[in-house]
């Protein structure tokens, strides 16, 4: 499973990106807006920065517009994967620049009909947004295995990007499940080395080792 991170801090990116954890990166407008960078000028440092495809979003509502934003964006650097919300518009959009060789990742999705939708106009990514499904007391799991059901019926080769992943189980989930790709803010990537036990256990490990009174260096 593949490992993008959800945030548009290059500080954050950096650091997981040096441990080999970053197989990509995904923006919106709501992580531009807490940089408080410029939208072209932190996308472009992010992609210097990652190998891996780097989303950025369109803000447009109208096809027409949408596409020209993309095309912008795609222009960036090689690695733009263009995200689109899950409208009409941007299934219009998400065919015309699919159609033009660009990565697209369909944002925004809710039901499994959406992704379908998606995989047709040619998604390279679906992002599902699990968490603000469990904030209205559905199952954004539920959703995860039904487009994942859907997708291998029919052979499409949209990836399958978790999205709105809140909590270190959602991560698990996911990968049970099968999900191509997870996004998670680095605070939930980085959660997902904490064990009590293994703080337990090192502890146990530093109070007998300072009993011996050796050093190794
Ligand atoms: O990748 C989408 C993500 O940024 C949305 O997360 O926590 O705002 O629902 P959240």
């Amino acid at each position: 499973m593949k490992f993008f991170v959800d945030t548009a801090e290059i500080d954050a990116i950096a650091e997981l990106n040096d441990l080999g954890m970053v197989d990509g990166v995904t923006t919106n407008p709501s992580l531009i807006m807490k940089s408080g960078r410029d939208i072209l000028e932190v996308t472009r440092e992010i992609c210097d920065l990652v190998d891996g495809p780097v989303s950025a979003e369109v803000v447009a509502t109208e096809a027409a517009d949408m596409i020209a934003e993309g095309r912008k964006l795609a222009a960036i650097a090689e690695n733009i994967a263009v995200k689109v919300p899950l409208t009409w518009d941007g299934l219009k959009t998400c065919k015309v620049l699919s159609d033009e060789g660009r990565m697209v990742n369909v944002t925004l999705c809710f039901s499994a009909n959406q992704a379908l939708l998606a995989a047709k106009a040619g998604a390279t990514f679906i992002s599902p947004f699990i968490g603000r499904l469990d904030d209205i007391n559905l199952d954004g799991m539920e959703l995860i295995e039904d487009i994942r059901t859907i997708y291998d019926n029919y052979g499409f080769d949209t990836q399958i990007l978790a999205a709105s992943i809140r909590t270190v189980n959602h991560v698990t989930e996911s990968a049970r499940i099968g999900a191509d790709v997870i996004t998670a803010p680095p605070n939930v990537i980085k959660a997902l080395a904490n064990h009590p036990l293994t703080d337990k256990g090192l502890e146990a490990f530093m109070a007998d080792w300072a009993k011996t009174g050796q050093k190794i260096l």
